[in-house]
């Protein structure tokens, strides 16, 4: 099974990642457990370009419909660029992701995904690109787990005010608001359909 890292994010877990395989290691089943939508954030802890960095590249590694990679990615880390997108996704969002040191806006280019030479490929159409964005973030949401980090994806926010204060071009659909930081409190498990809801085997 792949072995994962977990609640080490610093350099000295990657230098001796080696020494320290077998300790700091979880499995990627752990990671799918314990990844949960954080509503609570300790306001003391950072995080550092770098490893936003790491987790964003991992979203490169997300499959996308003929490898367009029409995922973007618009990250505040300043405090006044934190504040200004926790300003946009609405008062109970705002409550949740206080303290959450980064929030990143995930967008994607219009056009490209579910388009071949300009035409529309089937009914799908943009929704394609929605799709490669989803899985682009699920990508980081992911990583971000491995790595001790903790997320809280956000649908309701600003689209219009979010393009303004990043400058983001009409060619692009604004998705996702993504809060980045550690857990202050054990966020609640929530109930899932059982698979015989969902699934029909034939
Ligand atoms: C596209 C999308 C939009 C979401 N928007 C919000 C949101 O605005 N506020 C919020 O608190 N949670 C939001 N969530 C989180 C979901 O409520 C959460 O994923 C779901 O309840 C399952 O919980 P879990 O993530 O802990 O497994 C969103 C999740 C997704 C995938």
């Amino acid at each position: 099974m792949a072995l994962l890292m977990l609640a080490g994010c610093t350099n000295n877990n990657k230098e001796n990642s080696t020494e320290t395989a077998t300790s700091d290691m979880v499995s990627f089943d752990e990671v799918l457990a314990t990844r949960r939508s954080v509503r609570s954030y300790d306001a003391t802890k950072t995080i550092s370009e770098a490893e936003v960095r790491e987790l964003l590249l991992a979203t490169q590694e997300a499959p996308s419909w003929a490898n367009q990679q029409p995922s973007k990615y618009y990250v505040a880390m300043s405090p006044e660029k934190v504040e200004a997108v926790s300003n946009l996704v609405g008062e109970r969002n705002k409550q949740n992701i206080a303290g959450a040191p980064v929030l990143i806006v995930s967008t994607y280019e219009k056009g490209k995904s579910g388009f071949f030479r300009g035409e529309q490929t089937n009914e799908v159409g943009d929704g394609w690109g929605a799709y490669d964005n989803g899985l682009s973030n699920a990508y980081f949401i992911l990583k971000a787990r491995a790595k001790g980090f903790d997320t809280l994806i956000m649908g309701m926010r600003d689209s219009d005010a979010l393009r303004t204060l990043f400058n983001i071009p009409e060619n692009e659909a604004i998705m996702a608001v993504i809060s980045l930081g550690y857990r202050s409190s054990e966020p609640r498990q929530p109930e899932h359909r059982p698979l015989e809801e969902v699934v029909e085997f034939f």
